[in-house]
């Protein structure tokens, strides 16, 4: 027997709603053609920003939104992106298939979006912007926050004004660079570490906003990244960030050959849970690293790229990073979200690779159509733990054997929201097992409320445009039997389910 103990009287800190952030970049059909289709688009729109879109992403509270990149953010000039549209520069997109960017969608069109994602009465969507250290100039960073943050009389904010925007938008999220140790500028960690120094002291409070200054952090497992980054922020008051940015996805195969994201077999099913599992390794041995340096936690660390990673869909331009996704998509995005949550103490953000049309997407456009993928709903499912308070959580699981190492057959969070709600996520990876779990609450007497759940007949289960949304969100019908304060339930194979209890 599966067993998942649950201690609802030990809650010590919060799962920060920033977990559950989005990473939208200049790529494919991520930006034009996914929010922005342009005020003239038949395609029903708010300034130019699709309704369909901001609906659907409002639906699962999303709580942050990272731009304009990655790769791009390192090549990016932000003054091209503002003043009349029509008259605004074009260049090429290098990095993300050499189309051409014509820069209609900048800074005001940006945070315009992230005012249209923002609900009246709930936390707004807070926009996350990455800034240019590879390519651009401290000057050119720093005019962008006095732009975007300064209430004064200064040259920056005459100029936001000038291009009809009165107010700051206290834009509280910064990156300093993207990937410094490849795309943003193939540094050393020791010349990076110098340069975030000097970057963020430019990168100035204005007013009541001070900016959260998100360092670039490791790739995957380059731990000594971390270790010098830590060692030459954290030693003197006043220099460290206060988010280190790791970088990891999710990739079946090799770099090289990565795999289809619908066309595969067991084995590469097993081989991707592994690798998604890996994130937990990673969290904890930079953890372990940061510890040393900042025992009280000050300085976050930020997953803010993270998801799957496949061969693009045939016949897809190889630069814009399209790809389906299946039921086993669902499973990774429930793997993270679960260790995100329990790893909340030091992950206060994440962000995954990327809404709208590019890899780890949780939206699909075509022309005037929208569709949901399968992570989408587990975003939906999971919205519960947003800023609610997370519960300990000690899982005895079925170890899985069938991939390159072992990892658990489920995995778990738990939270409690400020209603004593109390949500439980659940994953099992395994393919044709349907495997018994008891769970074991302590503290307080709870009932059972019911509960979501996504799973699919195939493991390449996948919506399409012309199908219809195959793979999507349901009741969880399993019975949960209680015997005092003990649960038991069935939970189906390749499953994500999360339920309630009061
Ligand atoms: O998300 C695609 C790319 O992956 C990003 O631009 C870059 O930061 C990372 O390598």
């Amino acid at each position: 027997m599966n067993r998942i103990i649950i201690n609802v009287a030990g809650a010590s800190s919060r799962i920060s709603r920033h977990i559950y952030g989005h990473f939208s970049e200049h790529l494919g059909r991520c930006i034009y053609g996914g929010y922005w289709v342009g005020p003239d688009s038949p395609i029903p729109n708010v300034r130019g920003i699709r309704k369909d879109v901001v609906d659907a992403l409002k639906k699962i509270k999303i709580p942050n939104l990272r731009w304009p990149g990655g790769c791009f953010a390192d090549e990016y000039h932000w003054k091209d992106g503002i003043g009349p549209r029509p008259g605004r520069p074009k260049m090429i997109n290098t990095h993300w298939g050499g189309v051409i960017e014509d820069n209609g969608f900048g800074t005001h069109e940006f945070l315009d979006l992230c005012e249209q994602l923002s609900e009246l009465g709930s936390p707004r969507c807070e926009p996350y912007i990455c800034g240019n250290v590879g390519s651009g100039t401290v000057q050119e960073l720093s005019q962008w926050v006095e732009y975007c943050n300064f209430d004064g009389i200064s040259p920056m904010a005459e100029l936001r004004r000038k291009n009809g925007r009165e107010n700051p938008w206290k834009v509280r999220f910064w990156g300093i660079g993207n990937e410094n140790w490849g795309c943003g500028g193939n540094m050393t960690p020791e010349f990076y570490a110098d340069n975030y120094r000097r970057y963020a002291v430019y990168t100035r409070k204005y007013e009541d906003t001070t900016p959260f200054k998100i360092a670039c952090g490791p790739n995957s497992d380059n731990y000594r990244w971390t270790k010098v980054m830590m060692e030459k922020t954290c030693s003197e008051r006043g220099n460290n960030p206060d988010g280190l940015a790791l970088h990891y996805y999710t990739v079946p195969g090799e770099w090289g050959h990565k795999g289809s994201a619908v066309h595969f077999n067991e084995a590469e099913w097993y081989a991707t849970m592994h690798k998604a599992n890996f994130m937990d390794e990673l969290i904890t041995r930079h953890c372990a690293i940061m510890d040393e340096y900042d025992p009280k936690k000050k300085v976050s660390l930020i997953v803010d790229e993270w998801g799957t990673w496949y061969d693009v869909e045939p016949g897809t331009n190889p630069g814009f990073l399209y790809q389906q996704n299946t039921i086993r998509d669902a499973l990774v995005a429930g793997i993270h979200l679960n260790i995100f949550n329990n790893h909340s103490e030091r992950v206060s953000m994440a962000n995954i690779a990327q809404t709208i049309n590019v890899l780890q997407s949780v939206i699909f456009t075509d022309g005037d159509k929208m569709m949901l993928t399968p992570t989408y709903h587990v975003f939906d499912m999971y919205k519960v733990h947003q800023d609610a308070l997370k519960l300990p959580v000690h899982v005895e699981s079925k170890t899985n054997h069938t991939g390159p190492s072992t990892v658990p057959a489920i995995t778990a969070s738990a939270s409690e929201d400020d209603n004593r709600k109390v949500h439980i996520s659940l994953t099992n990876i395994e393919l044709n097992n349907e495997l018994p779990v008891q769970l074991d609450i302590r503290g307080i007497p709870l009932k059972y409320n019911g509960g979501t759940i996504i799973t699919s007949e195939n493991m390449n289960d996948h919506n399409t445009f012309e199908q219809g949304s195959k793979v999507r969100i349901g009741e969880f019908k399993g019975a949960v039997t209680s015997h005092g304060g003990r649960y038991t339930l069935n939970l189906p194979p390749k499953s994500v389910v999360t339920l309630e209890l009061e």
